[in-house]
């Protein structure tokens, strides 16, 4: 019986179960996914929902993570995310030909926007887009190489080691307890102008503003440092800040491509 127990836990770590990154894990996509799809036009709403076959953002947010473990998928890995050394700009900086998450969201908004792509095409970057469009927003995803993204920053979470990256994409939103629907209902009440200003700018812009906030992470977090509430004090708001925005900014150009 133990035996069954042992091969389950290997076949769970080889497929990257236990040990895969959920960017900013299930709850945090899914609220990004909600609060776009409640500020699409009637026309792109209509439009998504013929090309997902009926499924919601937030249904579709968490699909380019779920397909990682997947051989056949290995390359869009590095999609997810970009690192550049804190003394550059992403300019400056040699490309990965692996691509990276800007160049894999200006490729997901091209294909949508092409008469000549398959529905079956389509339907796979949108997908891709709305989760990418979260990743973007959070600021260890605008990294450095070194440290894969504070992947391999230790901290520690309350009582238990982790580390900072993990942080940031599942354990502070999971302390905060709320579901991915009560985060998108409680997001910051915003004008219409606050969505317009949120709105504007490139996706290179969008990067940078969560490059500016990961340099602010490095400059109040410390390698082994016990993190808790005073750490969720700090962040809390801009972590809600960071998924509204990935919301309010996929709306945007999803508005853009069909609306
Ligand atoms: N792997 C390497 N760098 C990463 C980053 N910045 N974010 C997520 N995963 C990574
Ligand atoms: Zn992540
Ligand atoms: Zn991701």
């Amino acid at each position: 019986m133990k035996a069954i127990y042992f091969w389950i836990a290997l076949l769970l770590l080889n497929t990257g179960f236990l040990c895969a990154s959920e960017d900013w894990g299930r709850t945090g996509h899914r609220a990004t996914g909600e609060i776009a799809q409640s500020h699409l036009t009637k026309k792109a709403e209509k439009r998504i929902k013929e090309l997902l076959d009926g499924a919601s953002l937030a249904f579709v947010s968490t699909y380019a993570d779920e397909i990682k473990s997947d051989e056949k998928y290995r390359p869009y890995g590095p999609w997810h995310y970009v690192n550049f050394p804190f003394d550059t700009t992403y300019e400056d900086h040699p490309k990965s030909d692996r691509g990276d998450i800007i160049r894999a969201i200006e490729t997901c908004i091209n294909v949508l926007k092409d008469d000549a792509a398959t529905k079956e095409d389509k339907a796979f970057h949108l997908k891709l887009l709305v989760h990418f469009m979260g990743d973007l927003h959070q600021p260890l995803h605008i990294g450095k190489a070194e440290d894969k993204g504070a992947n391999t920053f230790q901290v520690r979470w309350f009582d238990d080691g982790t580390n900072l990256h993990t942080v940031w994409d599942t354990k502070m939103i999971e302390s905060y307890n709320m579901s991915y629907s009560e985060l998108a209902a409680n997001a910051d009440a915003i004008s219409k102008e606050q969505i317009e200003q949120m709105q504007q700018g490139s996706v290179t812009d969008w990067m940078y503003e969560s490059r500016a906030l990961c340099l602010d992470i490095y400059e109040n977090t410390e390698i082994g440092e016990k993190l808790g509430y005073r750490y969720m004090y700090r962040y809390v708001n801009t972590m809600r800040a960071q998924l509204q925005k990935g919301g309010v900014r996929l709306a945007g150009v999803l508005n853009e491509i069909f609306g």
